[in-house]
């Protein structure tokens, strides 16, 4: 860890000299899930550069990537503990603080990027940030991965085909329920034992974003890959809502320009990364990509859709609406 001392003098005058005391950056614990190579990693090690840019005499930031220090669940808890200061979990990892954030998993809710994008920037999503701050977390950003995309060891082209499979699933409730609806079976497991879990068979399938299907290398045991682009991962960019409130109006100009200009980058890479990172998991010879036509996607938003109707009630369907009109 780089270490900046910050001189203090103090005059004392009991007859001795003035005093040195030395004064180290305080360490802010910043923690993920994934490796410093994808958006996340990315937006992290930008964040760090351009804190420590203009406050590197008061803080530094210690990234701690690829679940190394702990998992999601666990980072949110810490955070809201205030025993590290920023996390970035994906939104479907916050149903023990929150329901309303269940909306990032309705399948087949958002078509793209920028429906989301707009919703973020409306009244709905930005409200969605200061929703649990009663819980000491306060969300200060969103971060885009990508559209996820389903896998399996075995081929399929229509929901029926995955019935009786296993598939690894993020803690979520919804989640559980879009896989059950189409009888497959959701299994929670941590980001960090999903490969072991496919290669091991304990789970036959997955969902997740082209960036974390290339960069995980879940392909090598998922040959089987479909398009579908039924869902969103997408990420709030987390920190303790007392620590930030305790911010002087300076230092959090400086954090909030900075996470600003973090986020920019981070979802421009993003964005480019899919588009690579798919480009390349399709040039590999022992992948079967199934793109499905407008009408067999059909088949599959009508199977999943039941499962809007069951989380209405607790999502809002004020929410969904908002989500909906940002859509179209
Ligand atoms: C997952 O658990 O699949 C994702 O949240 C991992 C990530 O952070 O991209």
């Amino acid at each position: 860890m780089k270490l900046q001392f910050k001189t203090i003098f103090l005059s004392i005058f009991v007859g001795v000299l003035p005093v040195a005391v030395s004064a180290s950056p305080e360490p802010l614990v910043f923690s993920h899930v994934v490796s410093p190579d994808t958006p996340k990693g990315k937006m992290a090690t930008m964040f760090k550069t351009l804190v420590e840019r203009t406050l590197g005499d008061k803080y530094t930031i210690v990234i701690r990537p690829n679940a190394e220090m702990m998992d999601d669940d666990d980072a949110i808890d810490a955070v809201a503990r205030g025993k590290i200061h920023f996390a970035v979990p994906s939104v479907s990892k916050f149903q023990g603080y929150t329901d309303k954030l269940k909306i990032y998993d309705l399948p087949f809710l958002f078509p793209d990027h920028e429906a989301i994008e707009r919703f973020q920037q409306g009244s709905a999503g930005q409200s969605l940030l200061t929703s649990m701050d009663a819980k000491g977390i306060r969300g200060i950003g969103y971060l885009y991965n990508g559209m996820k995309q389903l896998t399996a060891n075995k081929p399929f082209h229509e929901p029926a085909d995955l019935a009786g499979l296993s598939f690894r699933i993020m803690d979520s409730d919804v989640l559980e329920q879009q896989f059950r609806t189409i009888d497959a079976i959701p299994l929670p497991m941590a980001f960090a034992d999903v490969y072991q879990g496919l290669a091991t068979g304990l789970i036959q399938g997955q969902e997740n974003t082209w960036s974390n299907i290339y960069s995980q290398k879940f392909y090598e045991h998922q040959p089987y890959i479909m398009e579908s682009n039924h869902g969103v991962l997408d990420y709030m960019v987390i920190t303790n809502a007392r620590f930030w409130g305790n911010l002087s109006e300076e230092d959090l100009r400086h954090f909030e320009y900075a996470l600003q200009m973090a986020l920019e980058y981070g979802n421009s890479v993003s964005k480019a990364k899919a588009m690579n990172d798919r480009d390349e998991i399709r040039r590999m010879r022992d992948i079967e990509l199934f793109k499905p036509t407008p009408s067999e996607l059909r088949v599959w938003q009508d199977a999943m859709k039941p499962v809007w109707e069951a989380y209405e009630d607790e999502i809002g369907k004020d929410l969904i609406d908002a989500a909906l009109a940002a859509g179209q």
